[in-house]
């Protein structure tokens, strides 16, 4: 058996924002995302949150367990020692229970123009890239958008204009791709306060990341690149 506290809010209700206890049974190799399925299934209709692909895919099952940002589908109850406590992601608007409205999240994702620009002329097929060339942005690609870095930045609890590490992160994964000649302009729109240089290098995204990925770590190559200036040639080679 176990204790699941699940926080809960309804802005269209006079209620106040508070925890529910329930008891769950049978949570041998239970995740805690089965354990809210179960809430909702036989104990709680009302209780509202977000999944899709169950399987550490699609990110939308994000939220703080236990002190951490994790995805729930990929949290095993056992782990928890059969007591969770759940929270939605910070620093955003709660729309109900564990959900919240990601509109700032991905407003600040669109901003980095989150695709290949390249302005050379454009091949029949593809645009053609070496495996050691692939290998640069392996890492960076593997980012789910599940929103877990975001809640975890304590620069976000208080600057809201402040980009955010999962946006940053991407930065990098274009800056690093072959096939981008875009590279002097990200560099530049994110050289700034609201970009890596708001960053106060903590890491808490590093840690929560639940693809290993390091956003710390990338923005700190963004500052590399952006003082060194390196690239200044890549301006003049796309004449923009
Ligand atoms: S439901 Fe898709 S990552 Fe958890």
């Amino acid at each position: 058996m176990a204790i699941f506290k699940v926080f809960r809010y309804n802005p269209e209700s006079y209620e106040i924002a508070r925890f529910q206890e329930y008891e769950i049974p049978d949570t041998e190799s239970m995740t805690v995302l089965e354990g809210l399925y179960y809430i909702l299934e036989n104990i709680d209709p009302t209780l509202a949150f977000r999944s899709s692909c169950r399987e550490g895919v699609c990110g939308s099952c994000a939220m703080h367990i236990n002190g951490e940002y994790r995805l729930a589908c990929e949290t095993q109850v056992s782990d928890m020692g059969h007591n969770v406590t759940i929270r939605p992601l910070a620093h955003m608007k709660i729309i109900r229970d564990l959900v919240v409205d990601l509109t700032p999240f991905f407003d600040n994702y669109e901003k980095i123009k989150p695709y290949l620009i390249n302005s050379g002329p454009v091949p029949d097929k593809e645009f053609k890239q070496s495996p050691k060339e692939r290998k640069r942005i392996d890492h960076h690609v593997d980012c789910i958008l599940c929103g877990a870095c975001y809640g975890s930045c304590p620069v976000l609890a208080t600057d809201s204009a402040y980009l955010g590490p999962h946006a940053l992160l991407k930065v990098l994964r274009f800056v690093d791709d072959s096939r981008d000649d875009a590279a002097y302009e990200r560099l530049a729109y994110v050289a700034t306060d609201y970009g890596i240089f708001r960053c106060h290098t903590i890491f808490n995204c590093q840690q929560v990341c639940p693809k290993d990925l390091d956003p710390t770590g990338a923005i700190g190559k963004l500052k590399m690149k952006a003082v060194k200036g390196k690239l200044l040639g890549k301006l003049k080679k796309t004449g923009t």
